[in-house]
């Protein structure tokens, strides 16, 4: 290899996804079961110094080029500022972007920035109090709600809001979000449900797929391809235009049919989970732990050097097919999508 984090597909790993905590307060459906999972200890979860030695790897070693934090929930880890800070501190640059679900964003919007956050991503998936509290099962929408309005307010950039349609849930409330989303300049993107929940309750009948989200939105708004280049983003994007005045883009909807429309062939990640294991795809059935070897005292290169051999073996694609299960070889990871990192 040439240093990067190549795959033998040929693919380039340049978006770091680093989860800094495998705990969470809310239990979406779709992710965590109701009593929670087993925690990682606190001595087997990376320390601020190792978060900080392997960006300052994969930035000076390995090509990456954009970091993301995600969790579990990252706003519980106490110092998550001081993480920020210290990466800031050593790249000037570096994209730093944070996937949270907006408990507390309230009271830390502004220290995030401060310590040089870019961007953040908000999962919001209803409108509805009590919808909200059976999708999560708790009770905290307002909370979400005043979380993402700080984000806007202290000016960290374009906020992007995340949701997972559910059928018969949340499903009927598409359009809602979206109108929500555009009138305060949001970027909404709606999820597809992957076989990531730590109850394996994911059915292909359940989910939404990205063809029933562009009908569901049909009722209220024109939609047109987005000109811009996707650029290796999980997301499609489409203009947006009301039906009562077809000349106006009014903001951008994202699509993010993971399942139906897969982007493996154009992926560009890296996960580092919570405990240090490198993961090459969201899918993975093999990880490779950095943790020990950093603890270990290994030097920069050997460290970088199992990163890249990780990243060699990064799988060709999940392994699902169109209708979302299909490929017999297809089989659900034991991690759920906490326990992995968004
Ligand atoms: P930006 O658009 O740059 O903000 O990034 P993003 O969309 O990757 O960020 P985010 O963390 O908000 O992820 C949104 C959703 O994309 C996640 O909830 C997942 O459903 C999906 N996703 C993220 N990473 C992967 C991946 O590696 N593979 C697949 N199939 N889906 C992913
Ligand atoms: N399928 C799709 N998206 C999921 N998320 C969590 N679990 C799943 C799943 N099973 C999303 C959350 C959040 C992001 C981190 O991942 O809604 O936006
Ligand atoms: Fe927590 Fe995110 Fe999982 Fe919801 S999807 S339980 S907010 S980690």
């Amino acid at each position: 290899p040439d240093g990067g984090l190549i795959d033998s597909y040929g693919r380039r790993a340049t978006d770091m996804r680093l989860s800094l905590t495998d705990k969470c307060n809310l239990r979406c459906t779709y992710c965590m079961p109701a009593e929670g999972l087993d925690w990682l200890q606190k001595n087997q979860v990376l320390t601020r110094a190792e978060i900080v030695r392997l960006v300052g790897i994969g930035v000076s070693r390995l090509g990456i080029r954009e970091l993301r934090l995600t969790g579990g929930e990252p706003l519980v880890r106490a110092d998550l500022i001081d993480i920020i800070a210290d990466i800031r501190d050593q790249h000037p640059e570096l994209p730093i972007s944070l996937t949270t679900n907006g408990l507390g964003l309230d009271k830390k919007a502004q220290r995030l920035k401060d310590a040089g956050l870019t961007r953040i991503n908000v999962s919001m998936d209803s409108l509805h109090p009590d919808t909200f509290a059976q999708l999560t099962r708790r009770p905290f929408l307002d909370r979400v709600l005043r979380g993402i309005e700080a984000a806007d307010a202290v000016g960290l950039g374009l906020v992007k809001i995340n949701a997972v349609l559910m059928r018969g849930i949340n499903d009927h409330e598409a359009p809602d979000l979206l109108e929500w989303a555009v009138s305060r300049g949001f970027e909404l993107r709606f999820i597809e449900q992957m076989p990531l929940d730590a109850d394996h309750g994911w059915t292909r009948e359940g989910m939404i797929t990205a063809g029933e989200i562009r009908e569901l939105l049909a009722t209220n708004f024109t939609l047109t391809p987005d000109p811009r280049n996707r650029d290796g983003a999980p997301a499609e994007r489409w203009e947006v235009r009301r039906s009562t005045a077809p000349d106006v883009v009014v903001g951008v909807v994202g699509i993010i049919a993971s399942v139906t429309e897969p982007f493996c062939a154009d992926c560009r990640r890296t996960r580092v989970t919570a405990e240090g294991k490198i993961m090459s795809c969201l899918f993975s059935r093999e990880e490779t732990d950095l943790r020990d070897l950093l603890r270990s005292g290994a030097n920069d290169e050997a460290v970088a050097q199992r990163w890249q051999e990780a990243m060699w073996a990064k799988p060709k694609a999940h392994g699902m097919d169109h209708t979302g299960l299909g490929a017999a070889d297809f089989v659900q990871p034991d991690r759920s999508m906490s326990a992995i990192g968004g």
